[in-house]
């Protein structure tokens, strides 16, 4: 039901190192972390990067757009001083550069397909493509990645290019249709803010044969709580306080 690890390094360091860069990446390996989510999004030319948010402004200076500028744009543009000047080095990656880095050092990703709005169908066709080419290139050791997207759209895309890759759905809130949707998607699994999550559905998720991973628990008390509950997995801004050997009696 959830073949992959339990604790997963939130946008690659946490808050230790800027979100989604090769930089936090290298911060969650650190740490002994075999296990990654990030974010995935287009260019304007249709090229994979990581990124968490469609307008600059966060973490790039300045204003503009990820759909608006083109990736050989984006792999100049400064993605870490916003976090600290440590970082003014660290540039916007491509999800293949990320990928190959991953897969080097062996590391499981979650990769959250994140579509600028309107661009649903392209990112999830996209990604799935460009993974599917990625995998077979890295050869007999690569570890296969999970996607999950809260656009039902982009992960059904994503279904139609590589129906092999595996999906999670990602729901904020509780809702009614969950199972319904996980069986159109043919997902492995139901992703979902533990802020929202309860024993009771917590249990209806597992009895109905799905893995349940949870985002993003940074208190370990409410991580061994809610593994308690038969969640399979989560992610931690955390990495230096939950670590990759967390379990609910630790
Ligand atoms: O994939 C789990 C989590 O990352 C979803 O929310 O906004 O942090 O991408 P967000
Ligand atoms: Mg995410």
């Amino acid at each position: 039901m959830w073949p992959y690890p339990k604790i997963v390094a939130h946008r690659g360091g946490g808050s230790l190192a800027p979100e989604n860069t090769l930089a936090a990446m290298q911060c969650g390996l650190n740490y002994g972390f075999k296990a990654v989510e990030f974010d995935v999004m287009l260019s304007k030319d249709g090229i994979p990067v990581l990124m968490h948010d469609p307008d600059f402004g966060r973490t790039i200076a300045g204003t503009g757009s990820v759909a608006t500028t083109l990736a050989r744009d984006l792999f100049q543009m400064d993605a870490g001083s916003w976090f600290d000047s440590r970082f003014a080095d660290v540039h916007v990656p491509s999800y293949e550069d990320v990928f190959s880095f991953c897969q080097a050092h062996q590391i499981w990703m979650n990769v959250e397909i994140k579509p600028v709005p309107g661009f649903e169908q392209e990112t999830g066709h996209t990604v799935a493509r460009l993974t599917q080419e990625l995998f077979r290139k890295t050869g007999e050791e690569a570890i296969p990645p999970l996607f999950s997207s809260f656009s039902l759209e982009a992960l059904m895309s994503a279904k139609d290019a590589a129906p092999e890759i595996a999906r999670g759905y990602l729901l904020d809130e509780f809702d009614p249709g969950w199972r319904e949707t996980l069986d159109s998607l043919s997902a492995v699994a139901l992703h979902t803010n533990q802020k929202y999550l309860t024993p009771v559905w917590a249990k209806e998720i597992k009895n109905a044969g799905f893995g349940l991973f949870c985002y993003t628990v940074n208190a370990p008390a409410r991580g061994r709580e809610i593994l308690q509950w038969g969640v399979d997995g989560f992610c931690t801004d955390r990495i230096d306080l939950i670590g990759a050997d967390f379990a609910e009696d630790s």
